[in-house]
């Protein structure tokens, strides 16, 4: 329901926006405003105007929902434009997240008071857009040019308080957003119109504005609208306003219909989504409510788990029973509480009561009053599954035992359990404090109440909660190996590491496989192989560079040395020479000769045997909606966001091709163990799309 209501209350008229969720401007909300403002405007009781919103939020930007739809009249510049003309002030009463089109209707009024809540941003880059209803102009006459460029291009979001300081609002309160700006027009008499855009942007540094964006530009590779957004910003101060203005719509407009911007709103959606199946999920299976939860191993990931429960309120007894490791866990998380207190994300209060959250036991029996106990130790099959035995004894009746394995058979850590189904994998990334994403995995028996509390507990820790199922490296970890093994056979065939890993860059990885493995640390990958004995392929067995490295030490960067060199102190490697005579040394003893493969070849080899992956473990049912698989890789990966997911960007290249180039592939597949997936071929046959499937 959509409603925009004109309130008469003695000379003042409100506006008031109503459209649930977050007042997103809908064509309705669009006309409904413009009416209202032409009825008050009519009206001559009525000497100033106050905009504000019903809900949780003011307006949270322009309707994502129609971005895919023929633009519609009345058009968000005309009707903001409209506004700023208004003979009668016209106050913005804020609160909530006042996003995108939402700040460039404030920006249109002619005064602006917020709750002291509220935050603000322009974070139309995000969406692969740029701000297209004059954030690019209004912005930067009242902040100031530096201040507009981080939060057009570098997505900055201001809080109430930083907002008042810049000079974006002109008071801010705590209260009713009506009462405030009742409040300020009383502290105010008179007020007279004041339009943003007829004031001129604050003089300025050109050198350092440019030095400033160059600066965010590098952290934002591949992306095209920040470059546009900067471009319309600088329209600011070289153009007249009318064609700053105009070509700040004709970019945004153009950008509607870009590659990056579908992209970027599929993962809108897509996340959105999968945090209502979540909910759905919850809601259906009565989740256990969590008074404390153990972890068992305060290593960096144990205590990076704990650090992450401690954040969301919830008490946690951080168990390792070597006194040692134990004292590193509580050092980890004291820093982190340092820094966080350092750099003002936690005051004094804040650091102090998460930190006081976490208790440290050196015995296993601290785990008796836990509901939850995630145990994060050494990652081999034996020693979990000691320890699952201990915990079954020493857990209370209901607890739920969950595994953060990152590979292992969850339902072989279960079996040696008197509780299977209360049994789960939780697969937290490191550093699980920052990285966003969480595998729930599901076992054979796992109960439906026990499922949900490991989702909801996700969603609450913040994080993308994907549930998989459970099959070696689950989702994540199982495409990682597929492109590692198709990496390490491209180099074996003549490619060098640093051109492979340059080509996944350029497509907009933050790093290549051999550069990813040399962070992970090659002993990983080596114990890894080990333990999967037989079930290598003769060809993956063959393609030995792992042990090779390995033999001579060079476990990545922890030891300065893997598949490139590193100087002490330094995290970017050099390439070489030594591995490049390995290499060479190692497809002569092979009898092959050397190749060279053209980027694309490179790319495409990487990407389609995920994608044949992917389809595998549809098939399997390892995941509910292909876009499960999408968001793992997003949010665990580091798969560019501006190009949708993997297998987003699949239907993008699409299945048919796809599925002809893997056949040109399939003898070369075949020694590796690989089929390509029937899914996949009958998707290409019948012309369709994953994420309509
Ligand atoms: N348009 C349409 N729907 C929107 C929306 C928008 N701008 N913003 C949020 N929604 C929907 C979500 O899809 C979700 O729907 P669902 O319940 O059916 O799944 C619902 O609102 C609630 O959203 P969240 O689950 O994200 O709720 P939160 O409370 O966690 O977050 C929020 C609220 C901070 C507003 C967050 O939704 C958000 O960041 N939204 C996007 C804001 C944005 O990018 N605005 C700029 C849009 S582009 C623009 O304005 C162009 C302009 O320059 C012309």
């Amino acid at each position: 329901m959509t409603t925009v209501t004109l309130q008469r209350i003695d000379a003042l008229g409100v506006i008031t926006l109503d459209h649930p969720p977050v007042n997103a401007l809908s064509r309705a909300v669009r006309a409904g405003l413009l009416a209202r403002l032409q009825e008050a405007l009519a009206d001559d009781g009525i000497q100033t105007l106050v905009i504000t919103c019903a809900g949780r939020t003011f307006v949270a930007g322009a309707d994502i929902r129609e971005f895919d739809l023929p633009l519609q009249e009345p058009h968000l510049p005309e009707v903001l434009a409209a506004l700023e003309a208004s003979p009668k002030p016209v106050i913005a009463a804020l609160h909530g997240t006042v996003l995108g089109g939402g700040l460039e209707l404030a920006l249109a009024c002619h005064y602006r008071v917020a709750a002291t809540a509220a935050t603000f941003a322009l974070p139309e880059v995000s969406l692969g857009l740029i701000p297209g209803a004059g954030g690019t102009q209004r912005l930067p006459r009242l902040v100031g040019a530096p201040l507009a460029l981080d939060m057009i291009v570098g997505g900055t979001r201001l809080d109430a308080s930083a907002a008042l300081g810049a000079g974006l609002i002109d008071g801010l309160g705590e209260g009713e957003p009506l009462a405030l700006a009742q409040g300020f027009l009383r502290d105010h008499p008179p007020l007279s119109p004041r339009p943003t855009a007829v004031q001129t942007v604050p003089p300025f540094d050109p050198d350092a504005f440019e030095a400033q964006a160059r600066g965010l530009l590098r952290k934002l590779p591949g992306q095209e609208a920040p470059v546009l957004a900067l471009d319309a910003l600088r329209g600011a101060w070289q153009l007249p306003l009318s064609a700053a203005l105009q070509r700040e719509r004709e970019l945004f407009v153009a950008r509607r219909e870009s590659a990056q911007a579908r992209a970027l709103r599929q993962v809108f959606f897509a996340e959105r989504a999968l945090a209502g199946r979540n909910r759905a999920l919850a809601k259906a299976a009565p989740p256990v409510a969590l008074r404390q939860v153990a972890v068992i191993g305060a290593g960096l990931m144990g205590s990076g788990i704990a650090l992450c429960l401690a954040n969301a309120g919830l008490a946690t007894v951080l168990i390792d029973t070597q006194p040692q490791a134990l004292e590193r866990g509580r050092a980890t998380i004291d820093s982190y509480f340092s820094g966080a207190l350092a750099k003002g994300r936690l005051t004094a209060d804040q650091a102090n009561a998460r930190a006081a959250l976490i208790r440290c036991e050196t015995t296993l029996d601290a785990v008796a009053d836990a509901d939850l106990i995630i145990e994060a130790v050494f990652e081999d099959l034996a020693v979990k599954q000691e320890v699952f035995r201990q915990l079954d004894r020493l857990a209370k009746p209901g607890a739920i035992l969950a595994t953060n394995t990152s590979y292992l058979d969850i339902d072989a850590i279960a079996g040696v359990t008197g509780r299977r189904e209360a049994v789960i994998g939780m697969h937290f990334f490191s550093p699980a404090q920052v990285m966003k994403l969480l595998e729930v995995v599901r076992t054979r028996a796992v109960a439906p109440a026990v499922l949900a509390t490991a989702l909801q507990l996700g969603e609450r820790l913040g994080k993308t909660t994907v549930a998989v199922g459970n099959c070696h490296g689950f989702v994540g970890n199982r495409l990682l190996a597929v492109r590692e093994r198709e990496a390490t056979l491209l180099v074996e065939e003549g490619a060098a590491p640093e051109q492979v890993d340059r080509v996944l860059r350029e497509f907009g990885f933050p790093m290549g496989p051999f550069e990813l493995r040399d962070l992970a640390g090659i002993d990983i990958a080596w114990r890894n192989r080990q333990g999967r004995g037989e079930s290598l392929s003769p060809a993956e067995r063959a393609c030995d560079l792992i042990e090779q490295l390995h033999a001579r030490g060079r476990l990545g960067q922890k030891s300065g040395a893997g598949y490139y060199r590193y100087e002490p102190g330094q995290r970017q490697g050099q390439a070489d020479p030594l591995v490049a005579g390995l290499l060479a040394a190692h497809r002569q003893r092979r009898g092959l000769t050397p190749r060279s493969h053209s980027d694309t070849e490179i790319l495409e080899r990487c990407l389609f045997v995920m994608i044949n992956e992917a389809a595998w473990l549809l098939e399997e049912g390892i995941v509910e909606q292909p876009v499960d698989i999408d968001l793992v890789w997003l949010h665990g990966y580091g798969f560019p966001r501006y190009r949708g997911g993997l297998l987003y960007h699949a239907d993008q290249c699409g299945l048919e091709r796809i599925v002809s180039t893997l056949e040109g592939w399939s003898a070369a597949l075949a020694e590796r163990g690989t089929r390509i997936s029937p899914r996949l071929r009958q998707l290409a046959a019948e012309g369709r799309r994953f994420l309509d499937s």
